[in-house]
């Protein structure tokens, strides 16, 4: 997969793309990232990325030009998503983070500032993506977040391929408790059921656990994860009187 970056502060990105997973996707040629300085497609001689905003008001606005010109520079003849971070734009989900690892390649433009010129939005992203509900200084850190939430999803790119499709949220549920060394730390000790050996028995407690912390926390999750009919009544003996989706 191949992903392009185009920011006017590239160098945000040194750190998270030559860190751990990330790192290692990229030595395993898993994922090509690539980030960009718009001003290097800034037209005048002071190269301006940004401008006044028509009409007046506080702060300044990113001008089109330069987006255009680095995007199609660097895109050729592809065909790709183009998607502007913005807090205006669809939510990120696991489920969105899946269907962005499918693409064979992505861009991502990060917007300063009060604003991006409205012909980009318009015109030239085909996506506009928000991390949540609230305001960051710009798109670079909600980049490095889609980013990271995707390359950790090529295959390959996790250690143990199992760990993502059991992570929270890919099941539709939030992960149970995990736990390492030692049996008993301090006077608390690991559930028995984990040092039993019993791996079936594992499996089901693991299961029943992750459907314990989603009631508990995120109980909204439930009424969309897939549950089998036993779970569904397992989750209403526990006190749970929310809407259930299809049973699988
Ligand atoms: N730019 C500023 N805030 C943002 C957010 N919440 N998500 C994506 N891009 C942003």
């Amino acid at each position: 997969m191949r992903i392009d970056v185009f920011s006017i502060f590239p160098e945000m990105f040194e750190g998270p793309f030559s860190t751990s997973i990330i790192k290692r996707a990229r030595e395993r040629d898993l994922v090509d990232i690539r980030t960009y300085n718009i001003r290097d497609w800034a037209i005048d001689k002071h190269q301006l990325t940004d401008d006044t905003p028509y009409g007046g008001g506080g702060g300044m606005v990113m001008k089109p030009e330069p987006l255009f010109a680095a995007v199609e520079d660097v895109r050729g003849e592809d065909v790709c998503p183009v998607i502007l971070l913005t807090p205006q734009g669809r939510v990120l989900t696991q489920a969105v983070a899946a269907e962005l690892a499918a693409r064979p390649r992505l861009m991502l433009l990060c917007g300063r500032y009060e604003g991006v010129d409205e012909r980009v939005r318009e015109h030239l992203a085909t996506d506009e993506i928000s991390i949540g509900d609230y305001v960051l200084s710009g798109g670079e850190l909600a980049a490095m977040v889609v980013v990271d939430a995707v390359v950790r999803l090529l295959p390959g790119a996790l250690g143990f391929e199992g760990s993502a499709v059991e992570d929270s949220h890919a099941t539709g549920l939030l992960e149970g408790a995990h736990y390492t060394r030692p049996p008993l730390f301090r006077e608390w000790p690991v559930p028995e059921i984990l040092i039993s050996g019993h791996h079936a028995r594992i499996v089901a407690w693991r299961r029943q656990q992750a459907l314990l912390r989603t009631l508990e926390r995120r109980p909204d999750l439930l009424a969309t994860a897939p549950l089998t009919a036993k779970e569904r009544q397992w989750l209403r003996a526990q006190g749970y009187e929310g809407p259930f989706a299809e049973a699988v």
